[in-house]
């Protein structure tokens, strides 16, 4: 089979270098162009030695990447494009993309909102590219494996939305949870990407926690979408958006990302509550065959997911106060970014969506 030709639009991002480590293994899919501002002209082992080091010594690999592409401005023509800039600059690149025929994986932000009022209202500017919205497919595969697989623009989504839409879709779709959720997240610190900033820098950080964005994190909206399509997929349709508390938080750690989800059980026609046995039941069953959800039998660790693409869940019941807890944990830079931007290429062009991606985890 010859080999897709893929770009990643902004390789020094983080996310950028996870696809360039992930994609190094990947037997379809070939990096031909790399592109970033601030290392335009220079090769990739010359900004990446730890990375390209070993290639160059072996002259190179087959399948993955060469070590000494140019990195450049603008993409090159190929047949897919990784896009990992911030949002608005991802859009104008997007859109140039997809007029030259090129397939997009877009790890921003720009196309996961349906609405561009809500997309207005939370990065307060006007969307750049509206008429995109209504193709764009939302890039989770364990909601939209057909869509994606026609589509030629896929929004990646974002991490904590991620862990946290896996951990309550099954239990929202059911109905057999309430409309108030709370979601308590935590997330490494290269969530908040590579550009350093105060509160990432290490005096700040290090043996550290806090809360952040408390009036609303820039994930919820897109939580709350596809919370509400999930349950009008099952029949069972929301009369209202649910009200959700996202308080995400930053800790000391390069990677991973841990939400716990609570929601009030509620009684169905016949008066029953779930046990947790049977919550647990429900999620098996949503998740059966799933590659990368895991339903767990004890409370998950972030280090399991170190560098995998798997999310693993542990639903229970805190049976004093009838609320359902979820914990769903993935690492930021995998499921929550690169690795599912990898899962979405494989769909697209038809690829067993494991293809290319590891089930080990680095651990310790
Ligand atoms: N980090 C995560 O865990 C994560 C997870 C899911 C999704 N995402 C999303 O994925 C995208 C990339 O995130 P990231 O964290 O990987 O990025 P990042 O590490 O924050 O990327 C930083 C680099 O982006 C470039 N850059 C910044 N502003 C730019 C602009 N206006 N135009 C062009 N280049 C610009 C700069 O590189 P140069 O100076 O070299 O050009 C900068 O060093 C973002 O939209 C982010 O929201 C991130």
């Amino acid at each position: 089979m010859t080999k897709i030709s893929v770009s990643i639009v902004n390789v020094t991002s983080y996310s950028g270098l996870e696809l360039l480590r992930l994609l190094s293994q990947h037997p379809h899919f070939e990096v031909k162009s790399v592109t970033a501002r601030s290392a335009a002209g220079q090769r990739l082992y010359d900004v990446f030695p730890q990375f390209c080091a070993g290639l160059k010594r072996h002259g190179g690999i087959s399948s993955g990447f060469d070590p000494a592409l140019v990195i450049t401005n603008e993409p090159d023509k190929v047949d897919l494009a990784f896009v990992c800039l911030p949002h608005a600059a991802a859009a104008a690149s997007v859109v140039s993309l997809l007029e030259r025929g090129t397939k997009v994986i877009d790890l921003s932000a720009d196309f996961r909102l349906r609405d561009a009022a809500v997309y207005q209202e939370w990065y307060k500017l006007a969307h750049p590219a509206p008429a995109l919205l209504e193709t764009a497919a939302y890039g989770l595969c364990e909601r939209y494996r057909e869509r994606i697989a026609v589509a030629t623009l896929v929004a990646n989504p974002g991490c904590y939305a991620t862990a946290a839409i896996l951990g309550l879709m099954p239990a929202v779709a059911a109905r057999v949870i309430g409309t108030d959720l709370i979601i308590d997240a935590k997330s490494g610190l290269s969530g908040a990407g590579r550009s350093p900033t105060l509160s990432t820098h290490y005096a700040e950080a290090n043996e550290d926690v806090c809360a952040y964005s408390l009036s609303g994190h820039r994930h919820l909206p897109e939580i709350s979408q596809e919370l509400m399509a999930a349950a009008l997929a099952e029949g069972n349709p929301l009369n209202q958006p649910p009200r959700i508390t996202f308080i995400p938080h930053l800790v000391p750690m390069t990677r991973g990302l841990l939400a716990t989800c609570y929601a009030d059980l509620q009684q169905d026609a016949q008066g029953h509550v779930l046990t947790g046995a049977e919550v647990r039941e429900l999620y098996e069953t949503y998740y059966a065959g799933e590659p990368f959800v895991h339903i767990v039998d004890q409370p998950p660790h972030t280090k399991w997911t170190y560098g995998s693409n798997n999310c693993f869940i542990y639903p229970t019941v805190d049976t004093r106060t009838g609320r359902l807890v979820v914990i769903s944990c993935l690492d930021n830079l995998v499921k929550g970014a690169s690795g599912q931007a990898i899962q979405n290429a494989n769909r697209l062009y038809g690829l067993p969506e494991t293809c290319g991606l590891s089930p080990m985890s680095i651990n310790p």
